[in-house]
């Protein structure tokens, strides 16, 4: 594909709204997370999610290591956050609020919903890997999520009461 292709496949994928959230893991260097919209549910029974990285991130090794990972669901006043971890030296969580779980996975307070994850199985595809994983507990909180559409932050729409 050109380019300008390239950039219109962005673009025109960009027409699928999504949630934010901040996949975190327990690196070789310490608490590791990244900013990531390609969660999707897989199945109920048994629990199971997945979610992208690609293949040129700099922490992809930690994710492909990683026993254990949680996705955060980022809440309607997190955006700092997520441009935090969308930032290359996102595995500096100096500043940065979170608490440990029993598989030392950094978890961020605040959030609208957590899923805690065992790592199930890692498919290479494309320039990306897909990381399926296992739900081991989740647990949601109320308030409106962070919304990404078109490339932009956006806020839920509420109809008029
Ligand atoms: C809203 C949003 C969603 C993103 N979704 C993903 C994703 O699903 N997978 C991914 O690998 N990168 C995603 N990124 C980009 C990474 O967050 C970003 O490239 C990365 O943190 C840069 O640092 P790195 O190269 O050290 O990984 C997303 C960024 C934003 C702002």
């Amino acid at each position: 594909m050109t380019e300008k292709e390239i950039r219109d496949l962005r673009q025109c994928l960009g027409k699928f709204a999504t949630g934010v959230a901040v996949v975190t893991c327990h690196g070789t260097g310490g608490p590791c997370g990244i900013t990531a919209n390609s969660l999707s549910s897989v199945s109920l029974e048994p629990p199971l999610l997945l979610w992208n990285i690609a293949k040129v991130s700099n922490s992809l090794q930690a994710y492909l290591d990683a026993e254990y990972f949680a996705i955060n669901i980022l809440s309607a006043e997190q955006q700092a956050l997520s441009h935090h971890f969308a930032q290359s030296d996102h595995t500096l969580f100096h500043n940065i609020d979170f608490e440990l779980n029993a598989n030392d996975v950094p978890l961020l307070p605040g959030t609208v919903a957590c899923f805690e994850c065992r790592t199930q199985q890692i498919h290479d595809c494309g320039d990306h890997y897909i990381i399926v994983g296992a739900v081991q507990s989740f647990r949601s909180d109320d308030g409106d999520p962070l919304l990404f559409f078109g490339g932009k932050y956006v806020a839920i729409a509420k109809p008029a009461e």
